[in-house]
């Protein structure tokens, strides 16, 4: 069968990540979620003192760059690519609240953007790839057979992210949650390079009300019409 690249933009927590897995799934593609490739950046840059929340020494961060490398590895119990950071699986340290209130502080930076972007578009060359994020309908695979943009409220999405931190264990309120998802979209709309924006030809997708199978049914119908 005709494979094809399917690009999934959008906002924070919009569940970008639980329908690119069920597709890739489905479909038997490659499944890759870029935004951990930009928490991985940021978990390296707190790890080696470049950034907390009182600072972040950029040009630092830029020139350590090529120490980062990024490599996905199937985890065949969990049915998609975790991620490595030097060698080292960084899959749940990337998930924290910490990471999240910084990340988009990282993502703003165009080199890290440019080495990310260049390693995303690699991912893609055969196909065959569904690629959540912010600009991959824009930006990484502007010719993309099929592109999303998942839409949700505020409240939702931050209800459905704090459920998550809280089943993982961690001591987060939903105030919190709800201030840092407004507060990434609002950056990552709002950059200079690459912001977050629906590709003209990207098919909105508002999930507010419809249950997981309503989206997945959804979703699945258009991505058979592009097969
Ligand atoms: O998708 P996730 O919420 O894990 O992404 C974390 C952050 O990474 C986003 O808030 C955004 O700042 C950045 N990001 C980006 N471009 C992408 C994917 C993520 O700027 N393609």
């Amino acid at each position: 069968m005709n494979k094809i690249t399917i690009a999934i933009d959008g906002f924070s927590s919009t569940g970008k990540s639980t329908i690119a897995k069920q597709l890739a799934k489905k479909l038997k593609y490659v499944y890759v979620d870029s935004g951990a490739m930009y928490r991985a950046v940021t978990y390296f840059a707190m790890e080696n003192n470049i950034i907390s929340h009182t600072f972040f020494y950029k040009d630092e961060l830029i020139k350590r760059l090529d120490d980062i490398i990024l490599t996905f590895k199937y985890n065949t119990s969990l049915g998609f690519a975790e991620i490595y950071l030097n060698n080292v699986n960084i899959e749940k340290e990337i998930r924290t609240l910490g990471v999240s209130k910084l990340v988009s502080k990282v993502a703003e930076v165009s080199e890290v953007r440019k080495k990310l972007v260049e390693q995303q578009k690699k991912f893609g060359e055969n196909k065959g790839v569904v690629m959540d994020g912010r600009d991959i309908g824009t930006v990484v695979f502007p010719n993309a057979e099929l592109k999303l943009f998942m839409n949700a409220s505020a409240s939702k999405r931050a209800k459905r992210r704090f459920d998550e931190l809280i089943k993982r264990g961690d001591q987060v309120t939903f105030e919190e949650i709800l201030k840092n998802v407004e507060y990434r979209d609002h950056i990552d709309s709002t950059r200079e390079d690459s912001p977050l924006m629906k590709a003209d030809d990207a098919i909105e997708i508002d999930n507010s009300d419809l249950t997981l199978e309503e989206q997945f049914d959804k979703i699945y119908t258009i991505v058979q019409e592009k097969l």
